[in-house]
């Protein structure tokens, strides 16, 4: 299976900044392709400037979030169908700095719900808080945000593709990503919370697991290979090709060229 590497810009790069980023990308996989799925998250309001350097290529574009509802009055909100309108393929959901502010897993429930219905393919994050690690409720936690996502869905179609990026709110942005075998033990729990509610040739088709948090170009094999994680959720190593390349690269078994 070829590994998954989702780069989270955040609002990290501004519009002509994400064109100059996209632009770089795909030059560099142009010469040289990699035999990986890449996905990247722009802000909002550089998806439709990115569309233009990255067509025609292999790197598919995602969303940092959703509307559970595609249209209405919700000030501020953006619908699922606005994002398949420009050709947005992925979206990330729940992620932490999401859930800081005040989002619940009721919500990241429904915009899941919501993503899938209108052909969105989710990314949605879960983790626990270094205060919950410490009191020894991250596999419960990790295990009750998987579960509640999932407690009124019904079972992912055929096709559907639905990835889980576990990232413990502690190892994101601060350049300490979780000890391996730490991040292996929350993988089983989220892949065991799956195995509990569908059938193992549905998990093994409809899911895929990844690890975000302080990933770089040195440490990612630690987490993404046969046996480990089936790829990466990258915020900071992402935001420049010249250290999201070769992190995509040494992941692989293998290149092409
Ligand atoms: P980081 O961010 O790689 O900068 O730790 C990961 C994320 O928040 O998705």
């Amino acid at each position: 299976m070829t590994p998954t590497i989702v780069a989270n810009w955040k609002m990290q790069l501004g519009v002509a900044a994400s064109v100059d980023a996209a632009t770089r990308l795909r030059a560099t996989l142009d010469r040289d392709p990699i035999d990986a799925t890449i996905v990247v998250c722009p802000s909002f309001l550089a998806i439709p400037y990115v569309l233009d350097p990255l067509s025609g290529s292999d790197i598919k574009l995602g969303a940092q979030d959703v509307f559970w509802t595609d249209k209405g009055a919700h000030t501020g909100e953006v619908s699922p169908t606005n994002l398949r309108e420009v050709g947005v393929e992925y979206v990330i959901i729940g992620h932490s700095e999401r859930r800081k502010l005040g989002e619940t897993d009721t919500d990241v429930g429904r915009k899941t719900l919501a993503a899938a219905a209108y052909g969105l393919k989710p990314i949605i994050c879960v983790g626990e808080t270094s205060d919950e690690r410490a009191t020894g409720q991250h596999e419960h936690v990790v295990r009750r945000q998987v579960e509640g996502m999932f407690l009124s869905a019904p079972p992912p179609s055929q096709g559907m593709v639905i990835h889980l990026a576990y990232e413990p709110m502690w190892a994101i942005g601060t350049g300490e990503p979780a000890d391996p075998a730490t991040a292996e033990a929350i993988r089983q729990c989220i892949y065991r919370s799956l195995i509990d509610r569908y059938p193992a040739e549905l998990v093994a088709r409809s899911f895929r697991i990844l690890y975000g948090g302080s990933v770089d170009p040195t440490n990612v094999t630690n987490y993404v290979g046969p046996g480990k994680f089936d790829g990466a959720l990258v915020g900071g190593a992402s935001l420049n090709p010249d250290t999201f390349v070769p992190l995509i690269r040494s992941c692989l078994p293998t290149t092409t060229s």
